[in-house]
């Protein structure tokens, strides 16, 4: 099974999905990251796995829909069974989000439905929430809304800043996300009108 990720930064979960990918926990092969930051260090991360670093500026494109148009081109021709975002920070199009509807899973550090967009951390703190975490979910047009596969959820204390919840939270991510990338490959987790499932069980 083939997996595209794309990226905008550190990769600190493409490297989780890299060294799952070297213990065979996997489930699939990462043939190719895609950053559309030139100086992404995950390109980095990539290059020194051996796997396929492209970079794809948006910068270079008129539109939103320019751009994903050739980063669909560029994603077909690694022929993916699975696109992996991993701190991809770009508003993807309705045209994009079809095209990959049910093959496309997200990241994000929050419990959604809660706080989806950015700076989750600050906003969970400000409203003195007990618990905060990290959801894994299939992407649609919906920002940070498609179905949840995966959470992580975590303690906040009353010692806790965004960075310190930035780092444990992060520290989640590492562990689910690469146990929902093999599920999907596996084919146990699909996407399904009413939502996701696993086995043949809505979640
Ligand atoms: C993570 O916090 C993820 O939840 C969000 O973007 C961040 C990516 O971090 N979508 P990294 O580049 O994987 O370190």
């Amino acid at each position: 099974r083939r997996v595209v990720v794309l990226i905008s930064g550190s990769g600190s979960n493409l490297q989780a999905l890299i060294d799952a990918q070297t213990h065979d926990r996997l489930g699939g092969e990462i043939v190719a990251v895609i950053s559309n930051e030139h100086d992404a260090y995950g390109l980095k991360r990539a290059h020194e796995a051996g796997i396929e670093a492209v970079a794809l500026p948006h910068r270079e494109y008129d539109s939103r829909d320019a751009y994903d148009g050739a980063l669909i081109k560029v994603i077909e021709r690694h022929e993916p069974d699975l696109i992996v975002l991993a701190g991809f920070m770009r508003i993807l199009t309705p045209r994009f989000v079809q095209r990959f509807l049910g093959r496309m899973l997200n990241i994000h550090p929050s419990l959604l439905p809660a706080y989806q967009g950015l700076n989750t951390h600050a906003r969970a703190l400000a409203d003195g929430v007990a618990s905060h975490g990290c959801s894994v979910h299939f992407v649609t047009e919906e920002l940070d809304g498609g179905p949840v596969v995966l959470q992580a959820e975590l303690a906040v204390t009353a010692d806790d800043t965004v960075e310190t919840l930035k780092e444990k939270v992060h520290a989640r991510e590492h562990l689910i996300y690469p146990i929902a990338v093999q599920w999907c490959l596996e084919g146990r987790l699909q996407f399904s009108p009413e939502g996701a499932k696993m086995d043949g069980h809505l979640l």
